[in-house]
């Protein structure tokens, strides 16, 4: 791909979206030099290994590496020498009191502060708080520098299409001039483009990803309602997404929702509404629905298999499908899944748990409190008293669900993404209990009344308790 002009970049930190975005702007025809402060990991990326799992982004590297347009070097100081445009990703991570840790940027604003090229532009590109540019302006005192926002709105697992296809660039300056700069770096893509003010630019990313965090939670008080009054979630959640106001997008019902942004971008969105004196109560709301979805859970798993005490799951044992916060990916950070298996260790249960990236030849890649890992997803259902999926990997689908009902110690599945096919459980005597949905946990045989999406009534006996 071409580009009308070849703009020198610079890229401060190589995580998720740094490395992404390095790797994609190389892609449309920049020069870019990524820096990263971890020596053994710059020597890695220069060899083209990804220290993540990201479809498409292994080969974006290797194109750029060998095409020469992508480099990595050790230190901030080396990439910006002669760049037009340096781009700050470094981490953003969220303090114990809600509010999102500068740190690292200042530290880097301070670093390079003097040593940026004349004209240039700074933009940051992590998700900061809303006011960063103006604070960063300050910080920098170099009024010949702009300090423009360009927020990301990657998905983990689909960053380098979600990078290359966006539905939207946006990017916020006080300095027009600027901002169309940078704007012109991606003029190449096919994608409206959004140029305002910084504050704008800044509010815009929280407020996308804020909305999708109340529409999920959203969904995710329906999927409830649905089991209480017997309605179906999935076909409540599609015939709603038909509305092309509502759309069908983030209406899957789930475990709650979780990962490195949405968790971290609600709380410091509230934090903002806070500090400009607006009661946010949406937004708190949907966060306390997210807590109450985990709990939710796994009160029904307690109630499915456990006993009437205060800790009714003592002494069970539960095998858990899955652990990163979705499927595509190696994150666990705020996975909805470690928080189930939270809530239920609380309650007593002994968690074993298999997740198709997290092992190595049996060895977890990272260690989860409360949970034993292990490499065979039939050894996280042996003798177990409930089998719980957590993550959609589609590989659980294709299970052997009658050798998993031989492993189980009761033949029990519940299924917090309704991902699985409550027939194919049915077939092997194992009883099917998804989310907004009725239990399928009728035996084999039995006349089916419904489908996947709309499981069928039980015919007989259940063959475990149904929840209260
Ligand atoms: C999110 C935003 O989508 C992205 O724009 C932003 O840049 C970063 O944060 P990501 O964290 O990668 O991306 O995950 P996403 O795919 O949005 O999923 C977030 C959570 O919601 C996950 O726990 C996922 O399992 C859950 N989810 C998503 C559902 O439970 N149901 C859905 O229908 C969609």
């Amino acid at each position: 791909m071409s580009t009308v002009h070849r703009h020198h970049i610079a890229v401060i930190g190589t995580g998720y979206v740094g490395l992404t975005a390095g790797a994609c702007l190389a892609s449309l025809g920049h020069r870019v030099v990524c820096a990263d402060m971890d020596p053994d990991k710059v020597e890695r990326l220069t060899r083209g290994e990804i220290p993540i799992l990201e479809e498409s982004l292994p080969e974006l590297v290797r194109e750029g590496l060998d095409s020469g347009l992508l480099t990595f070097v050790l230190g901030a100081e080396k990439a910006i020498c002669d760049a037009e445009t340096v781009f700050v990703c470094v981490g953003t991570p969220m303090s114990p009191d809600g509010d999102l840790d500068m740190t690292a940027v200042d530290a880097v604003a301070d670093e390079i502060r003097d040593l940026l090229p004349h004209g240039c532009a700074l933009v940051t590109k992590s998700t900061v708080p809303v006011g960063t540019a103006a604070r960063l302006t300050r910080r920098l005192d170099r009024p010949d520098v702009a300090v423009v926002s360009n927020p990301e709105f990657l998905r983990e697992g689909t960053s380098v299409h979600d990078f290359l296809h966006p539905d939207r660039v946006v990017v916020g300056a006080d300095d027009r001039e600027a901002a169309e700069r940078v704007a012109a770096l991606y003029a190449t893509l096919d994608a409206p483009m959004v140029i305002t003010d910084a504050a704008s630019a800044e509010l815009i990313k929280y407020a996308a990803n804020c909305f999708l965090a109340v529409k999920l939670s959203y969904v995710n008080v329906i999927a409830e309602l649905c089991e209480r009054v017997g309605a179906d979630v999935g076909q409540v959640a599609t015939a709603m997404g038909k509305d092309h106001r509502i759309g069908g997008a983030f209406l899957r019902p789930g475990p709650g929702w979780g990962g490195s942004c949405l968790p971290k971008d609600t709380r410091a969105m509230l934090r903002t509404a806070e500090t400009a004196d607006v009661d946010f109560q949406l937004l708190r709301a949907a966060i306390d629905v997210n807590i109450h979805q985990r709990e939710r859970i796994a009160d029904k798993i307690a109630r499915l298999c456990g006993t009437d005490s205060a800790t009714p799951l003592d002494g069970v044992r539960i095998g858990v499908l899955g652990l990163t916060f979705k499927a595509g990916t190696d994150d666990m950070r705020d996975s909805p899944a470690v928080a189930l298996a939270g809530a239920l260790a609380r309650l007593g249960a002994e968690l074993v748990a298999y997740d198709p990236v997290l092992t190595v030849g049996g060895t977890p890649a990272a260690p989860v409190p409360d949970v034993t890992v292990v490499d065979d997803p039939y050894e996280a259902g042996k003798g177990a008293a409930c089998l719980v999926l957590c993550t959609e990997w589609p590989e659980f689908r294709d299970l052997d669900w009658n050798l998993m009902a031989k492993a189980l110690d009761r033949p029990l599945v519940v299924d917090t993404r309704n991902h699985l096919d409550p027939e194919a459980l049915r077939a092997a005597g194992i009883a099917w209990h998804g989310v907004g949905v009725r239990p399928v946990t009728g035996l084999a045989g039995d006349p089916v009344t419904g489908t996947a999406d709309s499981p069928v009534t039980e015919q007989r006996p259940a063959a475990v308790p149904q929840p209260g």
